[in-house]
This record gives structure tokens, C-alpha cells and sequence, in this order.
């Protein structure tokens, strides 16, 4: 049976090279990294080379990394971490304006999202960015809607769904001049951006190995410093008390070796995947009427369609492709448990009606020039026919 996998954004196949560098820490290096003993030290060593591999990469400091089980973890570390270490140090000094409040971008994660609902349901003054019709924050709007209370502001580096590129660096720079801490969840920018910490000045970033060819159950949480945040898994002490639980050692080399791939591959990466999403996208351009793509062109990471097909519901073609192998998603969630119409698309003011008639297409790289002629081949045929008995105008 045919298997076209072209979800990337979701999660991603697991590099052959990353899965041989793991096996030794599942089979004969299976020492706990905080124990004493030789096979505990030797993958405390481990550990701590992996942290000082990844912050080159990243142009960051090692001691500044904090392994988690997930981006969600990381962010709700984060986003939660800094309201409740604020809420600490206020009640501490009494008299100054207790700073209740964090901006996020209208299209974050549900990660990011949640976590500051919750945050708002303790008393937190939780305010949404907007975005434009490319789904671009704009530094201007962050501009008019800081308060001297805001303590943070939290901007993805890549929409999940539409793939939009933010201009992180730019509003970094501003918030650090109005001393405001800024977070971004870059989990969808590996190989796409060059991340640069010091370079942005950003206080937190997120990442997550399963998005880059790692494996699953491995994030990162990077603290400038790690003052800025109270704790939420208490533990054994591990990562310096900011994140107890035994360290995934399999897990964090997979990450480290994933992370290493992707940049020293990027160039030949993005050149061929670039060139692969193109020919999609020309093809059914040429071979299917009424589509048109949803987001930035000009600021977009070169893996990600986020197609709208006129007058069929997303799902229905999502579910037909699946019958022929081809694996794709509306786009909506990371997870099929929530199939809500898109919320990220509605910001960037598409109508009601062509809510639900979208496929969110991301290539990776196994991907090949015959899949995408199989996956064109059968989308015009899914589109054709679900268009014949379709009830929507
Ligand atoms: C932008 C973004 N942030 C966070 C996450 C959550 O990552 P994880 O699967 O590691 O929890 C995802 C997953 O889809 C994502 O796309």
C-alpha cells in the first residue's frame, strides 16, 4: 500500500543516523545521568555535551537549557513559570504595581494559548496580538499594546499552520528596551531560521525533536536565565532544580544529533524541499480550479501549503486521501481529538464558509518528486468527485 507522508508540521520520521546514535543509550548505556557511579557520570558527561552542541547551534549559553518531555511542556513552563515567579516577587514588595500582564500572539500554539487562559483564570491580565491578513504580527500593534504591567510577551517563530515567519528579532529588541520578557515557540523553525538567542536577545525559546527528525517525548525550554521562572515539576533536583524527572539520555543525544543534521544539511534541505512544495503547488494550481493559498508568500517556511479548496469540506478530502495513503491534515490541531474549525485561519479573516474546506500540505525530507505526482494525481480525482455532490456554493 502506498504511504505518502506530507504532515511534517505534526511530527517527522525519525533520521536513520539519529536512531543509531540513540541505540547504545537504550542498550548498554543505560546508566542514570545523576548517578555517581562510572555508568551514571559517563552519561552526565553525555548530557552535558549534548547541552553545549545544541547552544552552538542555536547561539545560546549551555547552562541555559533545560531538557523537557515536550514543547508543551516548555511552554507551559514558560508562559506559567514567569506569571507565578512575578506573582513571588510582588507579594514581596508590596507596594509596586503588580505586573499582571502578558501579550501573546492570536495565533500561538494551544500550548501557549492554554497556558495563558489559565493564567487569565487566576487573576492575569491576558491580552491577544492580532495579526494581518498574512498572519504577520506587526511591531507596531505590539507597540500600542504594552502597559507598564506587561512582564512578558510570548511570539511563535513559525505558525504551525500556515507557516508564517515572525519577525522575532525585531520585536525582541523592543521588548528588551521596555524591559519585558519575550518568549518564542520555535518548534517549527528547525532548519528554516538560523536560531539566534544572543543574536535576538530573546529570554525563552521552545524547541521539539520530534519536528526535526528526532525522536518524540524530547524538548527543549531555553531560560536566559533561569531566575525568571518558579519550577513546576518538582522532583529530584535535575536540571538545576528547574525540572526534575531522570533525564531521557536517549532521547536528548537523538535531539542533539537531529538538531546537528538538520543545520549541516540545511542548505541541500531547504533547496530541495523548496523545489518539491513549488511543484505541488503548480500542479494543482494548473489542474484544480477554485484554490487559493492561505498566508504570507513572501514570509513563509518553504515546506508548508496551507490550501484552500472552495466549496468542500477539508475533512472529506483529508479522509479520501487517507483511503489512498496519503497522509495530510486540515491544519486545525495537532491532535484529531479537537476538530474545531481553524482559529488561526479565522484571524487572518477568511470566511465563515471556507473555514473548514482547507488541507494544510508540509513536505519533508523523504519526501520525492514521485509521491507528490501520486498526491496531485489523486487530489484532482478526491476534488472532482467531492465537488459533484457537494451541497456548498
Ligand atoms: C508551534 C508549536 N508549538 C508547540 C508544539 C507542541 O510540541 P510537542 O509536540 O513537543 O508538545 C507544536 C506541535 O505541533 C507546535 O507546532
Amino acid at each position: 500500500m502506498t504511504n505518502v507522508y506530507l504532515d511534517n508540521s505534526a511530527t517527522t520520521k525519525l533520521d536513520p543516523r539519529v536512531l543509531e546514535k540513540m541505540k547504545p543509550y537504550f542498550d548498554s548505556k543505560y546508566g542514570n545521568a545523576s548517578s555517581i557511579h562510572a555508568m551514571g557520570q559517563e552519561n552526565h558527561i553525555v548530557l552535558t555535551k549534548c547541552k553545549e552542541e545544541i547552544a552552538k547551534l542555536i547561539n545560546g549559553n549551555p547552562e541555559s537549557i533545560i531538557f523537557t518531555g515536550s514543547a508543551t511542556e516548555a511552554n507551559n513552563m514558560i508562559i506559567k513559570g514567569v506569571a507565578e515567579k512575578n506573582k513571588e516577587s510582588y507579594s514581596a514588595k508590596a507596594t509596586e504595581t503588580p505586573g499582571k500582564h502578558i501579550l501573546i500572539s492570536t495565533i500561538e500554539h494551544p500550548s501557549v494559548k492554554k497556558s495563558a487562559e489559565y493564567l487569565k483564570s487566576q487573576g492575569f491580565d491576558i491580552e491577544l496580538i492580532p495579526v494581518n491578513s498574512d498572519g504577520l504580527v506587526e511591531l507596531d500593534q505590539v507597540k500600542k499594546m504594552i502597559k507598564p504591567e506587561t512582564i512578558l510577551i510570548s511570539v511563535m517563530t513559525i505558525n504551525n499552520e500556515i507557516g508564517t515567519i515572525q519577525p522575532i528579532k525585531q520585536i525582541a529588541e523592543f521588548a528588551k528596551k521596555n524591559n519585558i520578557l519575550f518568549h518564542t515557540d520555535a518548534v517549527q523553525a528547525v532548519p528554516y531560521v538560523d536560531l539566534d538567542v544572543k543574536g535576538w536577545g530573546v529570554d525563552f525559546l521552545s524547541l521539539s525533536a520530534h519536528k526535526f527528525n528526532g525522536p518524540l517525548g524530547v524538548g527543549i525550554a531555553y531560560l536566559a536565565d533561569r531566575r525568571s521562572v518558579t519550577p513546576l515539576i518538582h522532583g529530584g533536583g535535575q536540571e538545576y532544580g528547574v525540572r526534575g524527572g531522570t533525564y531521557n539520555i536517549p532521547g536528548i543525544v537523538g535531539m542533539t544529533e537531529a538538531l546537528k543534521l538538520a543545520y549541516a544539511e540545511k542548505d541541500e534541505y531547504i533547496n530541495q524541499v523548496s523545489d518539491l512544495t513549488q511543484y505541488l503547488w503548480k500542479r494543482i494550481q494548473e489542474e484544480i480550479d477554485d484554490v487559493s493559498l492561505n498566508g504570507s508568500t513572501e514570509h513563509r517556511t518553504p515546506n508548508n501549503l496551507n490550501i484552500l479548496f472552495k466549496r468542500i469540506e477539508g475533512e472529506a478530502i483529508l479522509m479520501d486521501l487517507s483511503v489512498k495513503g496519503i497522509n495530510v491534515s486540515t491544519g486545525s490541531a495537532c491532535s484529531a481529538e479537537n476538530l474545531r474549525p481553524s482559529s488561526v485561519l479565522s484571524k487572518i479573516g477568511l470566511e465563515d464558509n471556507d473555514l473548514n474546506s482547507n488541507i494544510r500540505f508540509t513536505l519533508g525530507k523523504f519526501n520525492t518528486k514521485e509521491e507528490i505526482d501520486y498526491t496531485v494525481d489523486s487530489l484532482v480525482e478526491t476534488v472532482r468527485r467531492l465537488r459533484s455532490f457537494t451541497p456548498i456554493k
